[in-house]
């Protein structure tokens, strides 16, 4: 099977490429990917080493770029993991999430049309659900709970969940769509939670706590994401949408105390700063129809989920510590500026 992987250089969508990788060493997988400030071709550097990977450099909404890519390539599975992923972002700068996010798709969904493919798999987020109530912990996101967004993110995400659902019924086109909540572990980039206070606790910096700290994520080690999609792509059910979690609900505060006792740092470290706009307060997924469909069960507990998470970060400096000092943009610019043009760049 010939797979293309968008937002494969990010931090879930690399961890799909290493896990297609090693679970289906048959398969070619090829990373399409713009490499905007999230993108890291490091993170790529051990798949680079393998035959059955190639790497394209192109934006997902770039249309002439994205057709000339399907045709030369006839991919069998599409699986889009591109976007711009941050909610504080969002806040700040929506369109570049709904150019991304929302015509990316478009662009994605047009060229599985005109050239044909076998499943198009969207990458979406627990966010679409909007939030649940602290004081209702009964209460479970199901893929039949309404979309209500909260932030640009989670409505330009919930657009292109919507379009995709769109061209199912309309033109047939064989989609799923997953939604999942919180991921954490390797490769994950520094502006997120987990990793941010990880490296500001090495740093002994101060950790900055949106509001009260009482939030709640729901989080999942991203292996056990890259396995349910695996899943989906193989065995789920064309036009169906499928909820991924694995009820390991954790308010922020708590999980930022977990990584400074990892750590052996002080909770003094913990600074209260301004909440975020619109801050959802609890998300929780019921994975039950995963579950009973496809056989799929989270297998890394959060206990020990965050223990390889802090010592993955203590044991790869290099690689955030070159985030951190920009190092990384240039890394592709030195791997490939001295090669011809790109086919498939706009550039
Ligand atoms: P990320 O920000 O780490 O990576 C995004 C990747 O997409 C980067 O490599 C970036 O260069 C690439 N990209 C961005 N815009 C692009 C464009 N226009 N064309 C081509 N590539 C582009 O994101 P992530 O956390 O790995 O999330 C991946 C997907 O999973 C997203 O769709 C996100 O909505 C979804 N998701 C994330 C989480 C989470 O906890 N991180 C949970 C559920 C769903
Ligand atoms: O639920 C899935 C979503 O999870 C994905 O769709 C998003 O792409 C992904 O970024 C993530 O969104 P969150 O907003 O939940 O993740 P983030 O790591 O930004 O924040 C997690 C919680 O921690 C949230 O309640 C905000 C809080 N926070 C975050 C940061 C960066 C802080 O308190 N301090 C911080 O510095």
């Amino acid at each position: 099977m010939k797979i293309i992987v968008t937002g494969g250089a990010g931090f879930i969508g690399s961890n799909f490429v290493y896990y297609e990788l090693n679970n289906h060493p048959e398969d070619e997988i090829i990373c399409l990917d713009a490499l905007t400030y999230a993108g890291n071709m490091e993170t790529l550097a051990e798949a680079q080493k393998n035959p059955q990977f190639k790497f394209v450099k192109a934006d997902i909404a770039d249309r002439t770029a994205v057709y000339k890519l399907f045709e030369a390539e006839k991919p069998d599975v599409v699986v889009n993991f591109a976007a711009e992923s941050h909610v504080d972002r969002s806040i700040e700068n929506p369109e570049i999430f709904l150019q991304t996010n929302v015509i990316g798709t478009s662009v994605l969904l047009d060229a599985c049309r005109k050239y044909g493919i076998q499943r198009y798999h969207q990458v979406s987020t627990d966010e679409v659900y909007g939030d649940l109530p602290l004081d209702r912990p009964d209460l479970f996101f199901t893929e039949t709970t309404p979309l209500h967004t909260s932030s640009p993110y989670s409505s330009s995400k919930a657009g292109a969940d919507l379009l995709v659902q769109a061209y199912h019924r309309t033109y047939k086109l064989p989609v799923t769509i997953s939604r999942c909540s919180n991921n954490y572990g390797p490769y994950h980039f520094p502006e997120k939670l987990i990793p941010l206070m990880i490296i500001n606790a090495l740093a002994d910096k101060k950790l900055p706590v949106y509001g009260d700290g009482l939030n709640v994520r729901d989080w999942l080690y991203v292996e056990d994401h890259c396995a349910a999609i695996d899943l989906i792509v193989r065995k789920g059910k064309v036009g169906e949408v499928y909820n991924i979690g694995g009820h390991n609900e954790r308010a922020n505060i708590d999980v930022v105390k977990t990584i400074l006792q990892e750590l052996g740092k002080s909770e003094d470290l913990i600074e209260h700063v301004t909440d975020r706009k619109g801050h959802d307060r609890r998300y929780a997924i019921d994975p039950t129809k995963i579950h009973e469909e496809l056989g799929w069960l989270p297998v890394t507990k959060f206990e020990d989920g965050i223990k390889k998470t802090v010592q993955w970060y203590l044991e790869h400096r290099e690689w955030w510590e070159h985030i951190i000092s920009g190092d990384y943009q240039n890394y592709y610019q030195d791997m490939y500026g001295k090669k011809e043009v790109l086919e498939y760049s706009r550039a």
